[in-house]
């Protein structure tokens, strides 16, 4: 790993990243999207090309070498993420494509199988789209009833309404750690915790797929049920993420798909019985190199630390603010201590696309539109929001070009 100052900064991780050697629209690249997919390390890329040069092979299927070797490095990845984010067991780590695979996995597995159209559950303002319509859609055949946290004119969850909610007949809760629209984190030890007690039949489900790369995860210590993140966002591949769920849980459950890899035997007659998770859940093959680069990239971030990472994120995320509130007309979204990586905002009397498109002639990359949390824009009287986020790689000028690029947004713009 490179270790470079810039700048007089503390220490930038800006080297390992292969792509910051090219430029956007002629401009040196300003990457400030990280909160949708993170740029992908060296160490990532070689892990994954080298697997793919080396001993690429299926896995689970070969008794010859290749498969072997592949094998063990694609089941090795279990232990690394099982460690990441303290589960008890590698059998609590189940493959999927990505968080909303994980989320959809739950809804049409244990969901099924557990609630009536008595019961009730509980999801957040907060929620991305992917903890949202799953819900939605097994509701459609089921009948149950979902209750929606609203938030506070700071943007955090309104936690006096959300206890209003609580009682027996709430079977789920499904919250997001941190928002992916604002960067607000979610007190959700602490909601779970008030959740078992005054519903003793609740399941809860956490959406990390922004925390796991924010701060240290601790499944056992948050209490959770279910815990989904991805690892497009983690400095690792898209194309492969985690569900992580209780071992004497996840056994209960039936399976989400079905195929080869996740039975005991198969027979017309006798019809089929499967394997215990996380196998039962992972039918057909893999995304085997995926999950290489996502063991690659736990790797890699561990390496760093990830308060030494959070802290880098925390010192950006101030510095940028300070200089957005600087400007007339900028409206931040949650503007608020509490936050992880994440600036949210508009600028008064411009579209966010109109504003985006300029930024990106300067060489700035950030997301524009509704970030997949559309309840959310509705709740904060918006349609869109213009988003920038951080990631290890970013450095104050980042943030100095981000602000300049928005001064001549409102130029060009007349804002
Ligand atoms: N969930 C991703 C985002 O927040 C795509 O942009």
């Amino acid at each position: 790993m490179a270790l470079v100052k810039m700048n007089s900064e503390p220490v930038q991780w800006r080297d390992d990243f292969p792509v910051f050697q090219q430029k956007m629209n002629g401009e040196p690249l300003v990457y400030l999207d990280t909160a949708s997919s993170a740029q992908k390390p060296r160490t990532v890329i070689d892990a994954m090309t080298g697997v793919m040069e080396g001993h690429y092979a299926n896995i689970h299927r070969g008794l010859y070498e290749f498969s072997q070797e592949t094998t063990a490095s694609f089941e090795a990845v279990r232990g690394k993420v099982k460690a990441f984010i303290n589960a008890s067991s590698e059998n609590e780590i189940v493959y999927t494509r990505n968080t909303t695979e994980a989320i959809n996995l739950v809804a049409q597995s244990w969901g099924r199988q557990n609630l009536t159209a008595d019961d009730e559950i509980i999801l957040t303002q907060l929620e991305h789209h992917a903890n949202i319509v799953p819900w939605q859609l097994l509701q459609a055949e089921i009948g149950f009833r979902i209750n929606v946290v609203p938030i506070t004119d700071g943007g955090t969850l309104d936690l006096k309404a959300f206890e209003v909610f609580l009682g027996p007949k709430v079977k789920f809760m499904g919250v997001v750690h941190i928002s992916n629209a604002l960067g607000v984190k979610n007190p959700v030890a602490e909601m779970i915790a008030q959740a078992r007690k005054a519903c003793p039949e609740i399941r809860t489900l956490v959406d990390g797929s922004q925390s796991v790369v924010h701060g240290a995860i601790d499944v056992q210590a948050l209490d959770c049920d279910f815990f989904t993140f991805t690892g497009h966002k983690l400095y690792g591949p898209s194309g492969v993420g985690v569900l992580y769920g209780r071992e004497v849980l996840l056994n209960t459950m039936p399976p989400y798909q079905g195929g080869g890899d996740m039975i005991e035997t198969v027979s017309f007659e006798k019809g089929t019985t499967f394997k215990d998770a996380p196998a039962r859940f992972e039918a057909g093959t893999p995304a085997i190199v995926d999950v290489i680069g996502l063991g690659a990239a736990i790797g890699y971030v561990s390496s760093i630390g990830v308060e030494a990472l959070t802290a880098h994120e925390a010192e950006l995320l101030s510095y940028a603010t300070q200089k957005l509130r600087s400007i007339d007309g900028v409206v931040i979204y949650a503007d608020i201590e509490e936050k992880a990586a994440v600036l949210s905002f508009n600028l008064e009397g411009a579209h966010s696309s109109d504003v985006g498109m300029i930024l990106d002639q300067c060489g700035v990359a950030v997301r524009t539109g509704h970030h997949c949390a559309m309840p959310l824009m509705e709740a904060l009287g918006v349609e869109s929001t213009i988003r920038a986020s951080f990631g290890l790689y970013n450095n104050k000028d980042d943030c100095d070009r981000l602000y300049e690029a928005l001064i001549k947004a409102k130029k060009m713009l007349r804002v």
